[in-house]
Protein backbone atom coordinates (compact mmCIF):
# COMPACT_ATOMS: atom_id res chain seq x y z
CA UNK A 1 0.00 0.00 0.00
CA UNK A 2 1.13 3.56 -0.63
CA UNK A 3 2.03 5.54 2.61
CA UNK A 4 -0.59 7.87 3.96
CA UNK A 5 1.94 10.37 3.33
CA UNK A 6 1.10 10.14 -0.70
CA UNK A 7 -2.60 9.93 -0.99
CA UNK A 8 -3.11 13.25 1.26
CA UNK A 9 -3.79 16.76 -0.17
CA UNK A 10 -0.97 19.66 0.69
CA UNK A 11 2.14 16.89 0.04
CA UNK A 12 5.52 17.80 0.98
CA UNK A 13 9.32 16.63 -0.31
CA UNK A 14 9.05 13.34 1.93
CA UNK A 15 5.74 12.41 0.05
CA UNK A 16 7.98 12.06 -3.29
CA UNK A 17 10.76 10.25 -1.38
CA UNK A 18 7.85 7.58 -0.04
CA UNK A 19 6.50 7.37 -3.44
CA UNK A 20 10.13 6.64 -4.82
CA UNK A 21 10.35 3.83 -2.50
CA UNK A 22 7.80 2.27 -4.37
CA UNK A 23 10.00 2.02 -7.48
CA UNK A 24 13.01 -0.36 -6.07
CA UNK A 25 14.41 0.14 -9.47
CA UNK A 26 14.96 4.45 -8.73
CA UNK A 27 17.37 2.88 -5.69
CA UNK A 28 19.98 1.80 -7.93
CA UNK A 29 23.11 2.96 -9.61
CA UNK A 30 24.29 2.89 -12.85
CA UNK A 31 28.10 3.73 -14.04
CA UNK A 32 28.37 4.79 -10.18
CA UNK A 33 25.37 7.31 -10.57
CA UNK A 34 22.32 7.01 -8.85
CA UNK A 35 19.75 6.28 -12.01
CA UNK A 36 17.99 9.42 -13.30
CA UNK A 37 15.56 7.69 -15.18
CA UNK A 38 13.96 10.20 -17.85
CA UNK A 39 12.84 7.88 -20.43
CA UNK A 40 8.95 7.48 -19.07
CA UNK A 41 7.72 7.71 -22.25
CA UNK A 42 9.65 4.92 -23.92
CA UNK A 43 8.51 2.50 -20.70
CA UNK A 44 7.40 3.30 -17.15
CA UNK A 45 9.48 1.90 -13.96
CA UNK A 46 7.33 -0.71 -12.27
CA UNK A 47 5.87 -0.06 -8.25
CA UNK A 48 6.71 -3.02 -5.63
CA UNK A 49 2.47 -3.30 -5.93
CA UNK A 50 2.87 -4.58 -9.77
CA UNK A 51 5.70 -6.31 -9.45
CA UNK A 52 4.25 -8.56 -6.36
CA UNK A 53 1.07 -9.05 -8.01
CA UNK A 54 3.13 -10.60 -10.73
CA UNK A 55 4.85 -12.23 -8.27
CA UNK A 56 1.97 -13.52 -6.00
CA UNK A 57 0.67 -14.75 -9.28
CA UNK A 58 3.52 -16.75 -10.67
CA UNK A 59 4.15 -18.33 -7.05
CA UNK A 60 0.38 -19.13 -5.58
CA UNK A 61 -2.25 -18.34 -8.38
CA UNK A 62 -1.13 -19.89 -11.51
CA UNK A 63 -3.99 -21.18 -13.54
CA UNK A 64 -5.39 -21.04 -16.92
CA UNK A 65 -8.50 -18.87 -17.29
CA UNK A 66 -11.68 -19.59 -18.48
CA UNK A 67 -11.02 -23.63 -19.05
CA UNK A 68 -10.91 -24.75 -15.52
CA UNK A 69 -13.15 -26.27 -13.28
CA UNK A 70 -10.95 -26.19 -10.44
CA UNK A 71 -10.46 -24.12 -7.95
CA UNK A 72 -6.82 -22.30 -9.05
CA UNK A 73 -8.09 -21.41 -12.88
CA UNK A 74 -12.09 -19.98 -11.42
CA UNK A 75 -9.67 -17.67 -9.26
CA UNK A 76 -7.47 -16.50 -11.94
CA UNK A 77 -10.20 -15.88 -14.46
CA UNK A 78 -12.72 -13.90 -11.82
CA UNK A 79 -9.05 -12.30 -11.25
CA UNK A 80 -8.26 -11.77 -14.77
CA UNK A 81 -11.75 -10.43 -15.37
CA UNK A 82 -11.59 -7.52 -12.12
CA UNK A 83 -8.28 -6.73 -13.90
CA UNK A 84 -11.05 -5.61 -17.06
CA UNK A 85 -13.91 -4.40 -15.12
CA UNK A 86 -10.98 -1.74 -13.57
CA UNK A 87 -9.94 -1.08 -16.94
CA UNK A 88 -13.37 -0.48 -18.06
CA UNK A 89 -14.01 1.88 -15.20
CA UNK A 90 -10.35 3.52 -15.84
CA UNK A 91 -11.33 4.43 -18.98
CA UNK A 92 -14.97 4.88 -18.64
CA UNK A 93 -16.19 2.42 -20.54
CA UNK A 94 -20.08 1.57 -20.44
CA UNK A 95 -19.40 -2.04 -19.90
CA UNK A 96 -16.45 -4.53 -19.46
CA UNK A 97 -17.26 -6.19 -22.66
CA UNK A 98 -15.84 -2.94 -24.31
CA UNK A 99 -12.49 -4.07 -23.23
CA UNK A 100 -10.17 -6.17 -25.07
CA UNK A 101 -6.84 -7.01 -23.07
CA UNK A 102 -4.02 -6.82 -26.20
CA UNK A 103 0.16 -6.86 -26.31
CA UNK A 104 0.03 -3.52 -26.49
CA UNK A 105 -1.41 0.05 -28.40
CA UNK A 106 0.33 -1.71 -31.44
CA UNK A 107 -1.24 -4.69 -31.50
CA UNK A 108 -4.67 -2.67 -30.60
CA UNK A 109 -3.92 -0.65 -33.72
CA UNK A 110 -3.37 -4.24 -35.96
CA UNK A 111 -6.62 -5.00 -34.34
CA UNK A 112 -8.87 -2.38 -35.30
CA UNK A 113 -6.65 -2.35 -38.93
CA UNK A 114 -7.08 -6.04 -39.71
CA UNK A 115 -11.03 -6.54 -38.08
CA UNK A 116 -12.64 -3.08 -38.38
CA UNK A 117 -10.61 -1.52 -41.23
CA UNK A 118 -10.34 -4.97 -43.63
CA UNK A 119 -14.02 -5.16 -43.47
CA UNK A 120 -15.22 -1.49 -44.71
CA UNK A 121 -12.80 0.05 -46.58
CA UNK A 122 -12.90 -0.15 -49.95
CA UNK A 123 -11.12 1.38 -53.31
CA UNK A 124 -11.19 5.40 -52.97
CA UNK A 125 -12.05 5.53 -49.91
CA UNK A 126 -9.75 7.37 -47.36
CA UNK A 127 -8.40 7.02 -43.77
CA UNK A 128 -6.70 10.18 -42.55
CA UNK A 129 -4.07 10.31 -39.88
CA UNK A 130 -1.39 13.27 -38.43
CA UNK A 131 1.51 14.25 -39.31
CA UNK A 132 3.03 13.51 -35.75
CA UNK A 133 1.95 9.53 -35.49
CA UNK A 134 3.47 6.71 -33.88
CA UNK A 135 4.71 4.66 -36.65
CA UNK A 136 2.35 2.04 -35.14
CA UNK A 137 -0.44 4.55 -36.16
CA UNK A 138 1.20 5.27 -39.86
CA UNK A 139 2.31 1.30 -41.36
CA UNK A 140 -0.71 -0.69 -40.04
CA UNK A 141 -3.24 1.89 -42.41
CA UNK A 142 -0.56 2.12 -44.90
CA UNK A 143 -0.48 -1.56 -45.75
CA UNK A 144 -4.18 -1.76 -45.64
CA UNK A 145 -4.66 1.09 -47.68
CA UNK A 146 -2.36 -0.74 -50.34
CA UNK A 147 -4.06 -3.77 -49.91
CA UNK A 148 -7.54 -2.14 -50.99
CA UNK A 149 -6.77 0.50 -53.14
CA UNK A 150 -7.60 3.19 -50.67
CA UNK A 151 -5.97 6.47 -50.28
CA UNK A 152 -4.28 7.35 -46.71
CA UNK A 153 -4.39 11.04 -46.26
CA UNK A 154 -2.40 12.87 -44.06
CA UNK A 155 -3.21 16.26 -41.89
CA UNK A 156 -0.43 18.59 -41.14
CA UNK A 157 1.27 20.15 -38.41
CA UNK A 158 2.81 23.50 -37.51
CA UNK A 159 6.09 24.56 -36.46
CA UNK A 160 4.87 24.38 -33.08
CA UNK A 161 4.56 20.72 -33.11
CA UNK A 162 0.23 20.84 -33.25
CA UNK A 163 -2.28 19.83 -35.38
CA UNK A 164 -4.17 22.92 -36.71
CA UNK A 165 -7.69 21.72 -36.19
CA UNK A 166 -8.53 23.90 -39.42
CA UNK A 167 -6.07 22.17 -41.21
CA UNK A 168 -7.51 18.55 -39.90
CA UNK A 169 -10.58 19.91 -41.32
CA UNK A 170 -10.26 20.28 -44.45
CA UNK A 171 -8.47 16.99 -44.57
CA UNK A 172 -11.77 15.28 -43.78
CA UNK A 173 -14.30 14.23 -46.50
CA UNK A 174 -17.62 12.02 -47.51
CA UNK A 175 -14.56 9.36 -48.81
CA UNK A 176 -12.71 9.57 -45.48
CA UNK A 177 -14.46 6.39 -43.22
CA UNK A 178 -11.18 5.92 -40.75
CA UNK A 179 -10.06 9.11 -38.95
CA UNK A 180 -6.98 7.71 -36.47
CA UNK A 181 -5.35 9.82 -34.36
CA UNK A 182 -2.87 10.65 -31.39
CA UNK A 183 -3.45 11.70 -28.54
CA UNK A 184 -0.24 12.65 -26.94
CA UNK A 185 2.65 12.97 -29.40
CA UNK A 186 5.39 10.43 -28.21
CA UNK A 187 7.83 12.54 -29.83
CA UNK A 188 6.65 16.31 -28.90
CA UNK A 189 4.40 15.32 -25.87
CA UNK A 190 1.97 17.63 -27.65
CA UNK A 191 -2.09 16.87 -26.37
CA UNK A 192 -4.19 17.26 -29.48
CA UNK A 193 -8.02 18.50 -29.19
CA UNK A 194 -8.85 15.60 -29.13
CA UNK A 195 -12.63 15.76 -28.04
CA UNK A 196 -12.81 18.37 -30.44
CA UNK A 197 -11.14 16.07 -33.82
CA UNK A 198 -13.50 13.50 -32.69
CA UNK A 199 -16.72 15.53 -32.83
CA UNK A 200 -15.53 16.88 -36.51
CA UNK A 201 -14.54 13.45 -37.54
CA UNK A 202 -18.33 12.00 -36.56
CA UNK A 203 -19.95 14.54 -38.21
CA UNK A 204 -18.32 13.53 -41.11
CA UNK A 205 -19.39 10.22 -40.85
CA UNK A 206 -16.45 8.59 -40.15
CA UNK A 207 -15.25 6.03 -37.31
CA UNK A 208 -12.77 7.30 -34.80
CA UNK A 209 -9.58 5.39 -33.28
CA UNK A 210 -7.32 7.91 -30.44
CA UNK A 211 -4.00 6.45 -29.91
CA UNK A 212 -3.72 6.67 -26.03
CA UNK A 213 -0.56 5.31 -25.73
CA UNK A 214 0.74 8.23 -24.20
CA UNK A 215 -1.93 9.85 -22.96
CA UNK A 216 -3.03 7.06 -20.67
CA UNK A 217 -0.22 7.30 -17.79
CA UNK A 218 -0.71 11.13 -17.55
CA UNK A 219 -4.48 12.17 -17.77
CA UNK A 220 -8.07 10.81 -16.73
CA UNK A 221 -9.10 9.60 -19.85
CA UNK A 222 -12.98 9.43 -20.55
CA UNK A 223 -13.60 7.32 -23.34
CA UNK A 224 -17.69 8.49 -22.94
CA UNK A 225 -16.89 11.54 -23.15
CA UNK A 226 -14.67 12.17 -25.84
CA UNK A 227 -16.96 10.32 -28.30
CA UNK A 228 -14.52 7.90 -29.49
CA UNK A 229 -14.76 4.21 -31.33
CA UNK A 230 -12.19 2.95 -30.28
CA UNK A 231 -9.17 4.04 -28.03
CA UNK A 232 -5.58 1.84 -27.45
CA UNK A 233 -3.48 1.94 -24.51
CA UNK A 234 -0.22 0.80 -23.71
CA UNK A 235 0.56 -0.80 -20.18
CA UNK A 236 3.95 -0.91 -19.72
CA UNK A 237 4.22 3.35 -20.06
CA UNK A 238 1.93 3.27 -17.02
CA UNK A 239 3.80 1.28 -14.31
CA UNK A 240 1.85 -2.37 -16.07
CA UNK A 241 4.46 -5.22 -17.09
CA UNK A 242 5.31 -5.58 -20.95
CA UNK A 243 3.23 -6.78 -23.31
CA UNK A 244 -0.32 -6.00 -21.74
CA UNK A 245 -2.05 -3.26 -23.63
CA UNK A 246 -5.92 -2.26 -23.88
CA UNK A 247 -8.31 -1.32 -26.64
CA UNK A 248 -11.46 0.03 -25.81
CA UNK A 249 -13.78 -0.83 -28.26
CA UNK A 250 -17.62 0.79 -28.81
CA UNK A 251 -19.50 -2.45 -28.24
CA UNK A 252 -22.06 -2.49 -31.32
CA UNK A 253 -18.65 -1.78 -33.35
CA UNK A 254 -16.93 -4.53 -31.52
CA UNK A 255 -20.08 -7.23 -32.21
CA UNK A 256 -20.42 -6.49 -35.51
CA UNK A 257 -16.19 -7.15 -36.23
CA UNK A 258 -14.74 -9.68 -37.89
CA UNK A 259 -12.01 -11.92 -35.44
CA UNK A 260 -8.87 -10.87 -35.59
CA UNK A 261 -7.04 -14.13 -35.17
CA UNK A 262 -8.41 -17.58 -34.93
CA UNK A 263 -7.74 -20.14 -31.94
CA UNK A 264 -8.91 -21.46 -28.86
CA UNK A 265 -11.54 -19.51 -26.38
CA UNK A 266 -12.82 -17.00 -29.34
CA UNK A 267 -15.03 -19.22 -30.56
CA UNK A 268 -18.97 -20.10 -29.71
CA UNK A 269 -18.87 -23.83 -31.55
CA UNK A 270 -16.46 -25.27 -34.45
CA UNK A 271 -16.90 -27.54 -36.97
CA UNK A 272 -15.12 -27.95 -39.82
CA UNK A 273 -18.35 -26.85 -41.89
CA UNK A 274 -18.50 -23.72 -39.57
CA UNK A 275 -17.18 -22.20 -36.63
CA UNK A 276 -19.29 -19.42 -34.72
CA UNK A 277 -17.52 -17.16 -32.98
CA UNK A 278 -18.00 -15.52 -28.64
CA UNK A 279 -19.16 -12.50 -28.51
CA UNK A 280 -16.26 -9.48 -27.37
CA UNK A 281 -14.06 -9.61 -25.78
CA UNK A 282 -13.82 -12.96 -26.18
CA UNK A 283 -13.97 -12.96 -29.78
CA UNK A 284 -10.79 -10.80 -29.83
CA UNK A 285 -8.59 -12.81 -27.46
CA UNK A 286 -7.49 -16.06 -29.21
CA UNK A 287 -5.20 -18.45 -27.38
CA UNK A 288 -4.36 -18.19 -23.51
CA UNK A 289 -3.65 -14.49 -22.60
CA UNK A 290 -1.16 -12.55 -20.60
CA UNK A 291 -2.86 -13.37 -17.07
CA UNK A 292 -0.18 -12.13 -15.06
CA UNK A 293 0.07 -9.03 -17.32
CA UNK A 294 -3.91 -8.31 -16.91
CA UNK A 295 -3.25 -8.89 -13.13
CA UNK A 296 -0.33 -6.48 -13.42
CA UNK A 297 -2.16 -3.79 -15.40
CA UNK A 298 -4.94 -3.58 -12.85
CA UNK A 299 -2.39 -3.48 -10.05
CA UNK A 300 -1.22 -0.27 -11.82
CA UNK A 301 -4.33 0.99 -12.53
CA UNK A 302 -5.36 0.93 -8.63
CA UNK A 303 -1.76 1.98 -8.40
CA UNK A 304 -2.54 5.19 -10.05
CA UNK A 305 -5.70 5.94 -8.50
CA UNK A 306 -4.24 5.79 -5.24
CA UNK A 307 -1.44 7.98 -6.08
CA UNK A 308 -4.06 9.91 -7.87
CA UNK A 309 -4.11 12.19 -10.71
CA UNK A 310 -3.78 15.96 -8.81
CA UNK A 311 -0.21 14.71 -7.57
CA UNK A 312 0.54 13.36 -10.71
CA UNK A 313 -0.51 16.81 -12.84
CA UNK A 314 1.26 18.61 -9.96
CA UNK A 315 4.40 16.65 -10.34
CA UNK A 316 4.77 16.24 -14.05
CA UNK A 317 3.52 19.98 -14.81
CA UNK A 318 6.44 21.48 -12.29
CA UNK A 319 9.08 19.08 -13.88
CA UNK A 320 8.14 19.65 -17.49
CA UNK A 321 8.25 23.57 -16.28
CA UNK A 322 11.58 23.16 -14.83
CA UNK A 323 12.91 21.11 -17.45
CA UNK A 324 11.88 24.09 -20.06
CA UNK A 325 13.13 26.89 -18.06
CA UNK A 326 16.85 25.14 -17.36
CA UNK A 327 17.20 23.54 -20.60
CA UNK A 328 16.68 26.81 -22.41
CA UNK A 329 20.03 28.06 -20.48
CA UNK A 330 22.26 25.45 -22.08
CA UNK A 331 23.96 26.52 -24.99
CA UNK A 332 23.12 25.85 -28.43
CA UNK A 333 20.38 23.71 -27.56
CA UNK A 334 17.13 23.90 -29.18
CA UNK A 335 13.48 22.47 -28.17
CA UNK A 336 11.89 20.71 -31.10
CA UNK A 337 7.77 21.14 -30.44
CA UNK A 338 6.74 23.99 -28.11
CA UNK A 339 2.95 23.24 -27.94
CA UNK A 340 1.36 24.93 -25.07
CA UNK A 341 -0.47 22.00 -24.29
CA UNK A 342 1.17 19.53 -23.87
CA UNK A 343 2.59 16.31 -21.75
CA UNK A 344 6.37 15.90 -19.73
CA UNK A 345 7.99 15.42 -22.54
CA UNK A 346 10.96 17.48 -23.92
CA UNK A 347 12.48 16.90 -27.41
CA UNK A 348 15.78 18.87 -28.27
CA UNK A 349 18.58 18.82 -30.30
CA UNK A 350 22.42 21.00 -29.55
CA UNK A 351 24.42 22.35 -32.06
CA UNK A 352 27.42 20.11 -33.14
CA UNK A 353 26.61 17.28 -31.42
CA UNK A 354 24.38 14.51 -32.72
CA UNK A 355 21.52 13.04 -30.23
CA UNK A 356 22.96 10.15 -30.06
CA UNK A 357 26.03 11.48 -28.99
CA UNK A 358 24.14 13.38 -26.24
CA UNK A 359 22.44 10.25 -24.90
CA UNK A 360 25.97 9.08 -24.62
CA UNK A 361 27.17 11.60 -22.49
CA UNK A 362 24.68 11.80 -20.14
CA UNK A 363 24.38 8.59 -19.83
CA UNK A 364 27.68 8.54 -18.22
CA UNK A 365 26.28 10.39 -15.35
CA UNK A 366 23.80 7.82 -14.69
CA UNK A 367 21.33 9.48 -17.35
CA UNK A 368 18.68 7.73 -19.01
CA UNK A 369 17.01 9.48 -22.30
CA UNK A 370 15.97 8.22 -25.31
CA UNK A 371 17.72 9.83 -28.86
CA UNK A 372 16.56 8.58 -32.27
CA UNK A 373 13.56 9.33 -34.52
CA UNK A 374 11.45 7.50 -31.37
CA UNK A 375 9.53 5.50 -34.36
CA UNK A 376 8.10 9.30 -36.11
CA UNK A 377 10.97 10.12 -38.73
CA UNK A 378 8.16 11.99 -40.86
CA UNK A 379 7.89 14.15 -37.78
CA UNK A 380 12.09 14.53 -37.87
CA UNK A 381 11.68 15.31 -41.57
CA UNK A 382 9.26 18.20 -40.96
CA UNK A 383 11.48 19.63 -38.18
CA UNK A 384 14.57 18.75 -41.01
CA UNK A 385 16.46 16.82 -37.78
CA UNK A 386 17.46 13.29 -38.33
CA UNK A 387 17.17 12.72 -34.35
CA UNK A 388 16.01 14.28 -31.20
CA UNK A 389 17.20 13.52 -27.40
CA UNK A 390 14.44 13.41 -25.53
CA UNK A 391 13.64 13.60 -22.07
CA UNK A 392 10.43 12.40 -20.48
CA UNK A 393 9.39 12.53 -16.60
CA UNK A 394 7.20 10.31 -14.40
CA UNK A 395 5.21 11.92 -11.18
CA UNK A 396 8.50 9.94 -9.32
CA UNK A 397 10.75 12.02 -11.17
CA UNK A 398 12.43 15.06 -9.44
CA UNK A 399 13.35 18.59 -10.05
CA UNK A 400 17.08 17.55 -9.21
CA UNK A 401 17.08 14.83 -11.89
CA UNK A 402 16.45 17.29 -14.04
CA UNK A 403 19.27 19.35 -13.17
CA UNK A 404 21.50 16.17 -13.16
CA UNK A 405 20.78 16.18 -16.82
CA UNK A 406 21.38 19.93 -17.52
CA UNK A 407 24.60 19.89 -15.72
CA UNK A 408 25.14 16.53 -17.64
CA UNK A 409 23.90 18.86 -20.91
CA UNK A 410 26.48 21.47 -20.36
CA UNK A 411 29.59 19.45 -19.58
CA UNK A 412 28.52 18.05 -23.02
CA UNK A 413 28.74 21.58 -24.83
CA UNK A 414 32.06 22.10 -22.58
CA UNK A 415 33.71 19.27 -24.43
CA UNK A 416 32.33 20.12 -27.90
CA UNK A 417 32.51 23.25 -28.44
N1 LIG B 1 6.97 4.52 -28.48
C1 LIG B 1 7.92 4.49 -27.43
C2 LIG B 1 8.71 5.78 -27.34
O1 LIG B 1 8.20 6.80 -27.68
C3 LIG B 1 8.78 3.29 -27.46
O2 LIG B 1 9.85 5.78 -26.91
Amino acid sequence: MLKTAARSSGRTASDIRSVRDDFPILQRQVRGKPLVYLDNAATSQKPSQVIETLSRYYRSQNANIHRGVYYLSERATADYEAARVRAQRFLNAAQPEEVVFVRGATEAINLVVGSYGRSVLRSGDEVLISAMEHHSNIVPWQILCEAVGARLRVAPIDRAGTLPVDEFERALSPRTKIVAVVHVSNSLGTINPVKQLVSLAKESGAVVLVDGAQAAPHMQVDVQQLGCDFYTVSGHKMYAPTGIGLLYGRGELLEAMPPYQGGGEMIRSVAFEKTTYAPPPAKFEAGTPHIAGALGLGAAIEYIEQIGWGFIHEREASLLEHALERLATVPGLRFVGSARERASVVSFVMDGIHAHDIGTIVDQEGVAIRTGHHCTQPVMDFFRVPATARASFAFYNTLDEVDVLVRALQEAREVFG
